[in-house]
């Protein structure tokens, strides 16, 4: 496995350069979510180089339905603590709905929030077109821009539901010319989200920065999943692309299940999980 660079003597984190410089790697560049210390450190000592702070927390972490009521004080809390729990992967932190959909100086602001106050590397903006002004704005002031198109789960109040993105030729011309648009704005690299495999392919040929694919199929330069898919850990809804390599889920429950038994029962704790004192101290202190 290629491991980007880093740890230089400049910076410490793999960098938004080191990401794009992967474009022609035979190596594809594997992206997970994290949202915690513990997580972003389990990533990093598995060796993932990049791990992207998404707003599916609002969803697999904060218990919410979708990634809407996500607020920046949220993504600036969880981007602190994945940077408490790793060393050097480069961390992309999302931002939320409504904050960059707005004026440029607004979104400005919030996007430095997620790099002053939360640590990121870079931060990750839904959308084509519609944001280039924010996009432009972002990379000029130096703040490294990856780009999300295809299926934007912050749309989804207009897309009616998570579905594949792309299928008819108006739609995907579209995404060829958003991701085009991003690249030429400064994005270092672009997520392609559930759209079909040959659209992606011909979208990673005519950029010149990674994609990274979620639901987008083989041909991408890099793909991401969320932490909680992989580890069978979000009961309510399995995405297809997904493939679950542990169902931690079940395995948690379980447990708990022999725990809560061994407290009823008494097994739980034995002498060997608690502590002893001197018993002649004790007889005295009876007395
Ligand atoms: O929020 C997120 O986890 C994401 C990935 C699905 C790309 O944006």
């Amino acid at each position: 496995m290629t491991t980007l660079s880093g740890g230089g003597t400049l910076f410490n984190r793999i960098t938004a350069k080191d990401i794009r410089d992967t474009k022609n790697l035979k190596d594809k560049l594997p992206v997970v979510t994290a949202y915690d210390a513990m997580m972003a450190g389990l990533a990093e000592k598995a060796g993932c180089d990049v791990l992207l702070v998404g707003d599916s927390l609002g969803m697999v972490v904060l218990g919410y339905e979708s990634t809407i009521p996500v607020i920046m004080d949220d993504m600036v809390h969880h981007t602190k603590a994945v940077v408490r729990g790793s060393q050097k992967a480069h961390i992309v932190s999302d931002m939320p709905f409504m904050s960059f959909n707005v004026s440029v100086d607004d979104t400005l602001r919030n996007a430095s929030r997620l790099i002053q106050e939360g640590g990121a590397q870079s931060v990750k903006l839904e959308g084509g077109k519609p944001i280039s002004g924010q996009v432009k704005r972002l990379v000029a002031s130096g703040i490294p821009v990856m780009g999300h198109i295809g299926l934007t789960p912050q749309s989804i109040l207009n897309i009616g539901g998570y579905k594949i993105q792309g299928k008819i030729k108006t739609e995907a011309l579209r995404l060829l010319e958003d991701a085009k648009i991003l690249e030429e704005m400064g994005a270092y690299s672009i997520v392609l989200e559930l759209i079909p495999a040959p659209l992606a392919k011909l979208i990673t040929e005519e950029v010149s920065i990674p994609t990274i694919g979620i639901g987008a199929g083989p041909f991408c330069d890099g793909q991401v999943q969320v932490f909680h898919d992989l580890m069978g850990l979000y009961p309510k809804f399995v995405p297809k692309h997904t493939r679950q390599y542990l169902n931690l889920g079940v395995k948690i429950e379980k447990a708990l299940r022999t725990y809560l038994m061994e407290v009823k029962d008494g097994d739980f704790p034995s002498d060997h999980e608690s502590f002893s004192m001197d018993p002649e101290m004790f007889r005295e202190m009876l007395k």
